[in-house]
């Protein structure tokens, strides 16, 4: 029995050394340790032996039982070092390689533009007020001054829905919410979607103004003008000059269209500013004493003055676009650029 464990061992020391993986390491395992294995086969022989035998076979198959558990288990991390670098070969990542990189959103050209300007008038204390899209012709029309029979009207290409209401031609009719909800003084600017049927290179149906309202006791043209300069500098730079040449609201008297000198030519006279210099960006006026009375406001207590500016086109000024309505065309390839 003696010579019979011996020579378990040598075999399986012997296999150990031939094996190649870990599959053959296990069918080995189940050959020698498994519940039918050879060194368990022995082991279950032991019974049979004399009183005096025992004890000694039995430590000797303990101390081979050790000694092939653990050649076993080094020949098993081995296998498994190797495997795990053989892997590591295989599968090797290069690490120099650029990783992928999350696409990331950014403001629209026009918002980014929009915010810029609400940023300038924030700073000289205007607060910034909403009003909604769908309108009344009471606000958007009447109460600024607008019957309906006036011939301004008509200049509005508005888009009707049913029951008087239409889709705002301004932001102007905000004045009006803002005037109802507040007494004087009044300082705000109203950013927002506007709409008129229009559709051409520098017209889209839907478009952004940012509306100006100040309201109080003495107030004068001569600061509409200061405020507007000031604006004009921040937003286009320092150089900028600024001309108002008298124009027609009806919700304002006197009345005023402001021309900024060409961003391009600074004002030489070129292409884009129709080799004139100027370039429009806004009306504005002194609040006309009806717009007024339409809120219960004293004329004779109150004055004030009202701005309004169209958003693409000062974007446009800052990012020289051919066509305005690509901005909405939602082209990630184009407004990415911004
Ligand atoms: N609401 C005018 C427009 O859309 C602009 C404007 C606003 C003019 C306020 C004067 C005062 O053309």
């Amino acid at each position: 029995m003696k010579e019979e464990l011996q020579a378990i061992q040598e075999e399986g020391l012997e296999a150990l050394r031939q094996v190649k993986d870990l599959k053959e390491l296990e069918s080995l395992r189940i050959d020698f340790f498994g519940r039918k294995g050879k060194l368990t086969d022995v082991m279950k022989g032991m019974g049979n032996l004399s009183q005096d035998q025992r004890p000694i076979i039995g430590k000797l198959a303990n101390e081979i039982r050790t000694a092939l558990t653990d050649a076993f288990d080094s020949t098993k991390n081995a296998l498994e070092s190797k495997q795990q670098e053989q892997q590591l070969m295989e599968e090797a990542i290069d690490v120099t390689l650029p990783g992928r990189k999350p696409a990331y959103g950014k403001a629209h050209p026009v918002m980014q533009t929009l915010d810029r300007i609400e940023d300038i008038f924030n700073q000289m204390g205007f607060q910034a007020v909403t009003g909604p899209e769908i309108e009344t012709e009471h606000y958007n029309f009447d109460a600024l001054n607008t019957p309906s029979d006036h011939p301004a009207r008509d200049l509005h290409d508005t888009f009707y829905l049913t029951d008087g209401h239409l889709l705002r031609t301004h932001t102007s009719p905000v004045q009006i919410r803002a005037m109802e909800k507040q007494k004087p003084p009044i300082r705000i600017i109203v950013p927002g979607k506007a709409y008129r049927v229009d559709y051409d290179v520098s017209h889209t149906p839907m478009f952004h103004q940012v509306e100006g309202l100040l309201v109080d006791r003495h107030v004068t043209f001569s600061e509409l003008k200061g405020v507007l300069v000031s604006f004009a500098k921040q937003m286009f730079g320092d150089q900028t000059k600024m001309r108002f040449r008298p124009h027609f609201f009806p919700f304002t008297e006197p009345s005023a269209e402001a021309d900024i000198s060409c961003t391009v030519c600074q004002g030489k006279g070129c292409r884009s500013c129709g080799h004139t210099g100027w370039i429009e960006i806004l009306g504005a006026g002194v609040v006309d004493p009806e717009v007024f009375r339409a809120v219960n406001y004293d004329p004779e207590e109150v004055t004030g003055f009202a701005f309004g500016m169209g958003v693409e086109r000062i974007a446009n000024l800052q990012f020289r676009i051919p066509d305005i309505r690509t901005f909405y065309e939602n082209d990630l390839r184009f407004l990415g650029q911004f």
